[in-house]
């Protein structure tokens, strides 16, 4: 097959992640926190790596502020029910995702929760103005995803976190399609909170993500899930120390030693090296359809300020069946439809009928490429 779905789930994953997941489950399948005996501190050893890992590669300087759960939506929901209260207003942009979406859309029913959208262009840019501008004296908190899942645009991350930096606003970026892909420095962008996702562009395996909140906002943020932590069991409180405030139940914890085998590839390979490949892919993929009439890019047409993600249009046929004889044809994955982002493709002028979207890897080859223009070529003059 040709997988060109990376912004779904990348696949494959690093070198490493599969060994370790099973080494774990087959060798030493134990808990941490719980047992006192040297399997588990072994683990739980392995566990404080990751978080370590992950700690470097953010920009932040302290790994108890990582916290690990099943995904980056879980991660956006934690912040987002767990910072907001009653009266507070937040500005998201006009690319967001359902997973900024839906949590604000009920917490505005809920908990009376304002929200402001920064509009996007047509290429899914947004202007630090517009964010400015949208920025009212109860604004809590600036929520925005860092690059969109529909067009790859990316969004001007240290430029807004400067502006909310100045206004002693809370700044929460989504990293699910960013992470692994563009440099990202917590720290020098003023992020406050920061959700990954560990199976995109980390290369790790699906169901592990996190957040890393910096301790102030940490000491400022309510727990959405409470239970045992196996610290503090004398008490019928959540503890309210890091990361054990937002850590209870067991965790993913084969999940989390598979993310550590994809930082450790990250680190070896550094994603400069990644990231230029992908790029190089991307650019062969606009410059050939530039040659299939019908097709339309939707969003940005170069391979500037954006990750390694197009989408495409076909007003004179049907996406769908489109997509469909792609994989059908030359067994190419893609995805199509509106990419659980109704608002980003309303921004795009693609709403209701979405976009055909091709997303590549750094394992992708240019053959693979040429390959899926052919295809599409074909299929269009069919
Ligand atoms: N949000 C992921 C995507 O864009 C799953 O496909």
């Amino acid at each position: 097959m040709i997988y060109l779905d990376h912004s779904s789930t990348s696949f494959p994953k690093a070198p490493g992640v599969g060994d370790a997941i099973k080494t774990t489950l087959d060798e030493h399948g134990v808990n941490i926190g719980r047992g006192n005996y040297e399997e588990a501190f072994a683990v739980e050893a392995e566990i404080a790596e990751t978080r370590q890992l992950l700690a470097t590669f953010f920009g932040y300087d302290d790994p108890r502020q990582v916290v690990f759960t099943p995904s980056v939506t879980y991660s956006i929901n934690m912040f987002l029910y767990g910072f907001l209260r009653s009266g507070d207003h937040i500005v998201v942009s006009g690319m967001e995702h359902n997973a900024v979406m839906r949590p604000v859309t009920q917490l505005s029913r809920l908990r009376d929760i304002r929200f402001s959208i920064v509009p996007a262009n047509t290429r899914g840019e947004v202007s630090p103005d517009d964010v400015k501008k949208a920025i009212l004296p109860e604004t809590r908190a600036v929520v925005m995803l860092h690059a969109s899942n529909v067009t790859g645009t990316l969004l001007p991350a240290a430029e807004i976190g400067q502006l909310c930096h100045d206004r002693g606003i809370c700044y929460a970026l989504d990293t699910a399609q960013s992470a692994g892909s563009v440099p990202i420095d917590m720290t020098a962008m003023h992020i406050d909170f920061l959700a990954f996702t560990g199976h995109k562009g980390l290369l790790g395996p699906q169901g592990v993500g996190g957040f890393i909140a910096t301790r102030a906002l940490s000491s400022e943020m309510e727990p959405l899930i409470l239970g045992g932590t196996g610290s503090q069991s004398n008490q019928y409180e959540q503890p309210e120390f890091m990361p054990d405030k937002f850590e209870s139940g067991t965790p993913n914890i084969p999940g989390i030693i598979g993310l550590r085998a994809a930082l450790l590839y990250l680190k070896k390979t550094g994603i400069e090296d990644l990231h230029r490949r992908e790029m190089a892919l991307t650019s062969l993929f606009l410059d050939g359809l530039k040659e299939i009439s019908g097709v339309v890019p939707v969003g940005l047409t170069g391979i500037e300020g954006r990750t390694a993600v197009v989408s495409v249009n076909i007003p004179e046929k049907d996406n769908s069946l489109i997509a469909y004889e792609l994989e059908r044809q030359g067994a190419i994955k893609t995805r199509v439809g509106l990419h659980c982002a109704p608002l980003a493709h309303k921004s795009l002028g693609t709403f209701p009928e979405g976009t055909i979207r091709f997303s590549f890897g750094a394992t992708n080859t240019e053959e693979e490429i040429r390959t899926a223009l052919e295809t599409l070529s074909k299929i269009m003059s069919e």
